[in-house]
């Protein structure tokens, strides 16, 4: 079990922004966490990172149960998360390379002088994710997609047991969305790939890597199971309160309004 959510609520200033959660997410699965803006889903995900403490109920990552002495600190070492707050904390000046090499460290610049292995790894995750080509180039030159790129890359440095990706194909175009997602595709079929949780507020987005997905809603769950048959006209247009018709095409899905 990689988490493990059982009736969990999370109360902040007052307001519920989580509330009875169950959840779980087994090795070897990947998931995809949909919800409109606002549903809770960055506050989902920084609880799994133990950025956020349950207020109720119980929850356990990656073997490790809240509240008896869980050291958010090592929890963390174990998840790598990709947001638009890390990398806006990415120094600009950095290059790529840089940026995949300081995943080893787990901090933001690079303090400490990377082994020849590191070293080596680093240039094979910046190959394998496509990024070779601009490996030299200081992060502020980069698009945005290859940004996300080079960021996911330097997740996987400290070969993390657990990946978390918010929402990174936004503002992305059309193009770099699909490599994106492309590389994410990659990443799922690894030998040692991370559990994947993949969240976004895009049907299209769920990937054919993603055989779990979760709806979230106003802080609770809608529905969650196999994607294949939770993904349904139905269930979509019962979620968004409004008749919309999925359809699926080489694995992936397309929605519309009908
Ligand atoms: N630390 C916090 N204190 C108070 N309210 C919060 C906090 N974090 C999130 N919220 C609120 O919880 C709701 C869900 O936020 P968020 O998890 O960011 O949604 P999503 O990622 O699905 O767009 C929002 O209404 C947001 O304002
Ligand atoms: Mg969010």
């Amino acid at each position: 079990m990689v988490v493990n959510l059982q009736d969990v609520s999370l109360i902040k200033e007052g307001n519920t922004i989580l509330k009875n959660i169950n959840w779980n997410v087994i090795k070897g699965e990947h998931c995809a966490l949909l919800g409109l803006n606002g549903a809770g889903k960055t506050a989902l995900l920084h609880m799994l990172c133990a950025f956020y403490f349950p207020s109720k109920g119980s929850v356990t990552v990656l073997g490790r149960q809240f509240g008896k002495a869980v050291l958010g600190e090592e929890l963390r070492r174990e998840i790598g998360l990709v947001s638009s707050q890390i990398k806006g904390r990415m120094y600009q000046d950095d290059s790529a390379y840089q940026i995949v090499l300081s995943g080893a460290f787990g901090s933001i610049g690079l303090y400490e002088t990377p082994t020849d292995e590191i070293r080596n790894k680093a240039k094979a995750l910046l190959k394998d994710l496509g990024c070779f080509s601009y490996a030299n180039r200081s992060f502020r030159t980069l698009s945005q997609g290859e940004q996300q790129r080079v960021m996911i890359a330097r997740s996987l440095m400290a070969e993390p047991k657990l990946l978390i990706l918010d929402e990174p194909a936004n503002g992305l175009d059309f193009l770099a969305r699909e490599q994106l997602l492309e590389t994410i595709e990659q990443v799922a079929k690894m030998e040692q790939s991370p559990t994947i949780i993949y969240v976004t507020h895009h049907v299209d987005e769920i990937l054919p890597c993603f055989n779990q997905t979760l709806l979230l809603k106003s802080g609770q769950v809608f529905a969650s199971g196999q994607t294949d048959s939770l993904i349904s006209s139905i269930t979509l247009s019962d979620f968004f309160q409004m008749p919309v018709e999925v359809s699926r095409k080489n694995g992936r899905f397309s929605l519309i309004k009908a």
